[in-house]
């Protein structure tokens, strides 16, 4: 048997049940799987892993079933539902793809190229979507797919430079028929046997095909150089609280890490510049008392927050709104922003608000 082959029949024992597949049972019934809810779940997957996007993917699906649907909802539900996943461009662009192709038809794009043109939908995102929703033939080179041919072929080049000849191998091994479950298949194998540590070789269905193995030490592939730690910024955060626990909260500027996204007043620190971390840098003066230290992890720094909290009262200064105690778990925080609410006012974000909760059966 060919690669692709025993890599479908192993999928059809032991693929993971994901919200938005269908099962290779069902694809062999006719059952194809709806666009829309490929195109979400990839969209969500590009950064986040696949435990946290389940919740993430039942929620949006259910509050908005199509693709009309979502292109119907304001982008500040659609930012509020996506709060948590990180990554906050990705909701706007996920937006404006919706109401792109809700204004066109409600259809998406059948092919690779197609679907390259919408706003959000890169190479990656564009295979994955062609081969699941489509039954394309398409290379989906994802880091699961680049960890299993890298091994596969113990390919010694930097991963960094070795991304078109990966490209190649998976071309080579994309089979015509079911190329949806073949790329699924190859996600399934890097997350769950050719992990990257400690890979289960000795349960792959491939690995008779494997060079990596033979070397002894399939874990050193891919190849990569060491990392460099990323730098560490400061700032601060203002949490001020009213008498009936409403939060001062504001909006993001659109554009930037984190844009349009509700925040606490915090100093400006960017990914290359520290904020001040004192209370005197507040936003506006107030009996502002420490309450700790939070941290936080983004893609190219981390960011130390100190938290000021102080009870304020009256109407909110310019630029800023307060936000109910029972609203607040339903504002577009960032997890970093609910950590510094957290740390000042421990379960203000936690709390049901009366429009998620619910009913009493
Ligand atoms: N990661 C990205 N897309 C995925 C999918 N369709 N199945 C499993 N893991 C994935």
């Amino acid at each position: 048997m060919d690669i692709a082959s025993r890599l479908l029949a192993w999928y059809e024992a032991h693929h993971r049940d994901l919200p938005w597949r269908v099962t290779p049972a069902a694809f062999a019934r006719g059952v194809r799987a709806d666009p829309y809810r490929v195109w979400m779940s990839e969209v969500m997957l590009q950064q986040t892993t696949v435990e946290a996007v389940k919740a993430y993917f039942r929620n949006f699906v259910e509050k908005w079933p199509t693709v009309e649907a979502l292109a119907a909802a304001p982008a500040g539900d659609v930012m509020k539902a996506w709060a948590g996943l990180g990554y906050y461009s990705r909701a706007r662009n996920l937006k404006a793809c919706a109401d792109l192709v809700a204004l066109r038809g409600g259809r998406f794009p059948d092919t690779e190229a197609g679907l390259r043109e919408l706003p959000g939908i890169g190479a990656y995102t564009a295979a994955a979507i062609a081969a699941i929703a489509f039954d394309r033939p398409a290379a989906v080179v994802d880091g699961n797919v680049e960890r299993v041919v890298t091994r596969l072929h113990s390919i010694e080049t930097l991963l960094s430079e070795a991304k078109p000849q990966i490209r190649a191998l998976v071309e080579k091994l994309v089979p015509q028929t079911r190329p949806g479950d073949f790329a699924q298949a190859m996600m399934d194998l890097g997350a769950t046997i050719c992990t990257p540590k400690r890979p289960r070789c000795m349960l792959c269905p491939i690995r008779e095909a494997c060079s990596a193995i033979l070397t002894g030490d399939p874990e050193r592939f891919p190849v990569r150089l060491p990392k460099d730690d990323k730098p560490l910024r400061k700032g601060a955060a203002f949490v001020a609280e009213r008498d009936d626990g409403a939060i001062l909260l504001r909006k993001r500027p659109d554009k930037g890490l984190l844009g349009g996204m509700t925040e606490v007043p915090t100093t400006a620190w960017t990914a290359r510049v520290d904020g001040a971390t004192t209370a005197d840098a507040a936003p506006f003066p107030a009996d502002w008392q420490r309450a700790g230290q939070i941290g936080h992890v983004f893609t190219h720094f981390a960011l130390e927050l100190d938290i000021f909290y102080a009870r304020i009262a009256g109407d909110a200064p310019a630029g800023h709104f307060w936000s109910l105690a029972h609203e607040i778990s339903g504002e577009a925080l960032p997890t970093v922003m609910k950590k510094a609410i957290e740390a000042a006012i421990p379960g203000a974000t936690k709390k049901p608000s009366p429009h998620s909760a619910k009913r009493p059966a």
